[in-house]
């Protein structure tokens, strides 16, 4: 297949873009030389290119940022989803991503992809209308609601985790959220599975299992071998002020997905070990980029 991938050089679509340039032909655009706002960039690339599907992995994904940044987050998330689905006609199908944030939280069972929903943020809502101008707008896709990324590049919580612990005999994370954290190699894999097989529709993608914030960190901390030389505690969300209100409960049923495929995605825990075990080096390098979920040193 001829495959675009857009927001290519992100953590989710740096991941795509590899593990799609072994058998197909790829493409990648990203913000240094395409704007997804732009109707007439859209049209332009898709024209050029001629893909067979386009994935879309551009986004707007500074969660706090979109509270005050509100326009540019729209016209990213939903906006953009528009002009790529519109771009397409009939000629591609598109492959998006949305989020766990869609959903309110309220549940306390993993959410399917017939559950309503109801963001409580403004990433939370672009990123359902993007969904909304998606369905209501082709037949020719897949949509796939993931949560709690992590992967080699970009904004990461293990890498913020490992970072601060370099520094600081304490680390403070929020207990009171729960999700999946999700290796994007096997978000990648599962999204491959759906694209060579032909299926289409809506799927929740994550790592199995759950945890909190907090949990996460403590794993991330035994993984890394530094247990015992940074304690890790927890703390409530109301301890931290930030602009955007998150879920408590983030956890997806991805049974669709494995009922239609015979598949299942690794247990979170596995595919952590895997990616800290490979990254080491990478992982503990200093870095200005920051994460979202760590919350103070002390
Ligand atoms: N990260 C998570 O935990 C998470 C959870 C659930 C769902 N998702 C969804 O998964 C998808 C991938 O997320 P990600 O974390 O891999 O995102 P990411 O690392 O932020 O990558 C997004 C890419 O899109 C680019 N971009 C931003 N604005 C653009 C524009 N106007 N035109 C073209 N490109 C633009 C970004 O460039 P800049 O870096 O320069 O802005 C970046 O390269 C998104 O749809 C996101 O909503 C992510």
């Amino acid at each position: 297949m001829k495959i675009l991938i857009l927001g290519h050089k992100g953590m989710l679509g740096g991941e795509l873009f590899s593990r799609f340039s072994f058998g197909h032909e790829v493409a990648g655009k990203d913000i240094d030389g395409f704007d997804i706002t732009s109707a007439a960039d859209c049209r332009d690339v898709i024209e050029e290119v001629g893909p067979d599907c386009v994935i879309n992995a551009a986004a707007y994904t500074d969660v706090d940022g979109c509270e005050t940044d509100r326009d540019v987050c729209f016209a990213v998330n939903a906006q953009g989803v528009r002009n790529v689905v519109e771009a397409c006609g009939d000629s591609a199908c598109v492959v998006h991503f949305s989020t766990d944030y869609v959903f309110d939280g309220t549940k306390k069972e993993p959410y399917t992809e017939n559950d309503p929903t109801n963001p409580l943020n403004v990433y939370g809502q672009s990123k359902l209308e993007g969904e909304r101008y998606l369905r209501e707008m082709t037949d020719d896709y897949i949509l796939v609601r993931t949560a709690w990324l992590y992967g080699k590049k970009g904004r990461n919580f293990v890498r913020t985790i490992l970072e601060k612990a370099e520094n600081a005999d304490a680390l403070e994370v929020v207990a009171d959220q729960v999700g999946s954290p999700t290796y994007t190699r096997d978000l990648a894999g599962a999204v491959q599975v759906l694209v060579e097989g032909g299926h289409r529709g809506l799927y929740h993608l994550t790592n199995r299992g759950r945890c909190s914030w907090y949990e996460f960190a403590l794993k991330i901390i035994e993984f890394a071998d530094l247990e015992g030389r940074v304690e890790v505690r927890p703390i409530t969300s109301d301890r931290l002020t930030r602009k955007a209100m998150r879920p408590a409960w983030s956890v997806l049923s991805a049974m669709k997905f494995s009922n239609l495929t015979g598949r299942t995605l690794r247990f979170w825990q596995v595919a952590l070990k895997e990616f800290i075990d490979e990254n080491r080096a990478w992982l503990t390098a200093k870095s200005t980029e920051t994460s979202h979920g760590v919350v103070k040193q002390s």
